[in-house]
């Protein structure tokens, strides 16, 4: 369904230059967001993430990260060819994001209100410095900031790691993106608050129409909150597919595995939860074949060989995987 796409990744592929040479971080990801839809991405520590959500926003470390080819399509236009200066203007205002480093993101001179505020005065321009005010205490309410008149003069560093998490997601919400980067947004909270977070977006998203792409490690939060889900593994994309076909039947080994390291209610007491053995290849050297051979069940000699193709095994279902069929 790519006409009703707000947002279309194609083909991106992004690199660091390195002490130690070239390493490609994302390899040929293709997606396409929905709007008032949620995409998950999801997968382990390295695979490519966030420099996904920083290529789209254009925010990748200078001079070291690049994009080496790709299009990032925003109503008909690639964002990766607009001038810097509007793709400043499309920060903040059409799609905004919250960085898994909330310190790294928030000014430490300026106060928690006027960051917020900034982010109210670039949507609505005309908003009165009262109407500011109240908009911004309410968006703190909003996001689980007790006493929130008190909390809006202080500095970020008057917060705790989680305070400063739930300023960050208030600040991207205030000025009401099209859509939503939200990095691992709830890892550094406790449970009750990451809870009353996803509520809270989902709430927002209803009345909005906003499309989110929620990145994290944990599939439980995927089908909670998802549409569609992106399985990332070594900078490529191992599945995707809408939640119900990824829980359904997936068909990456890699997918079965985290979808089997998830606790379920009717496992047995005390039984161990399975891990996927192995880890992760080092970006720099990288296997012939599948990236996952290593840590692969089902491999064989051509996994081996040859690098599977992404493929297309039923309507908006795709899989990474030489033996899919088998699976
Ligand atoms: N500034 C950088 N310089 C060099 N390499 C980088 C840099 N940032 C990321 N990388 C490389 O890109 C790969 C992907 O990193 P990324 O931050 O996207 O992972 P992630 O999936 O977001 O992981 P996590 O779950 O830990 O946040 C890393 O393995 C690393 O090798
Ligand atoms: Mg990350």
């Amino acid at each position: 369904m790519a006409d009703d796409a707000i947002l279309q990744v194609k083909g991106l592929v992004t690199s660091f230059q390195t002490e130690a040479g070239t390493i490609r971080a994302v390899e040929d990801v293709s997606f396409d967001v929905h709007k008032g839809q949620t995409l998950g991405i999801v997968g382990e520590s390295g695979c490519g993430k966030s420099v996904t959500s920083l290529s789209i926003m254009r925010l990748l470390p200078k001079p070291f990260g690049h994009i080496e080819s790709g299009e990032i399509i925003l109503d008909k236009q690639d964002l990766l060819k607009l001038p810097a200066k509007k793709m400043h203007h499309i920060r903040g205002n059409r799609i905004s994001m919250i960085f898994q480093e909330p310190m790294t993101a928030l000014n430490p001179v300026h106060r928690i209100g006027k960051q917020i505020g900034e982010s109210f005065m670039l949507h609505q321009p005309d908003m009165n410095e009262q109407a500011i005010y109240e908009a911004s205490v309410e968006m703190l309410h909003l996001v689980g900031i007790p006493a929130p008149e008190q909390r809006i003069q202080e500095y970020p560093h008057q917060l705790s790691g989680g305070m400063r998490q739930r300023v960050m997601i208030a600040i991207a919400l205030a000025c009401k993106p099209d859509i939503l980067i939200a990095d691992e947004p709830t890892t550094a909270l406790d449970v009750t608050i990451q809870a009353q977070i996803l509520e809270l977006m989902k709430s927002l998203q209803k009345t909005s129409k906003m499309a989110i792409i929620f990145i994290t490690h944990d599939l439980g939060v995927i089908a909670e909150v998802c549409d569609d889900v992106v399985v990332m593994y070594a900078g490529k994309i191992a599945e995707k597919a809408s939640v119900h076909d990824l829980f359904q039947s997936p068909r990456h080994p890699y997918t079965k595995g985290l979808l089997s390291a998830i606790p379920k209610l009717d496992n047995p007491p005390k039984q161990k939860l399975q891990t996927i053995e192995g880890s992760v290849p080092d970006l720099m050297s990288l296997p012939t074949g599948c990236r996952f051979q290593n840590r692969c069940f089902y491999m064989e000699e051509r996994c081996q060989s040859q690098p599977p193709p992404l493929e297309q095994i039923d309507t908006d279902h795709f899989v990474n995987c030489h033996r899919w069929k088998e699976i």
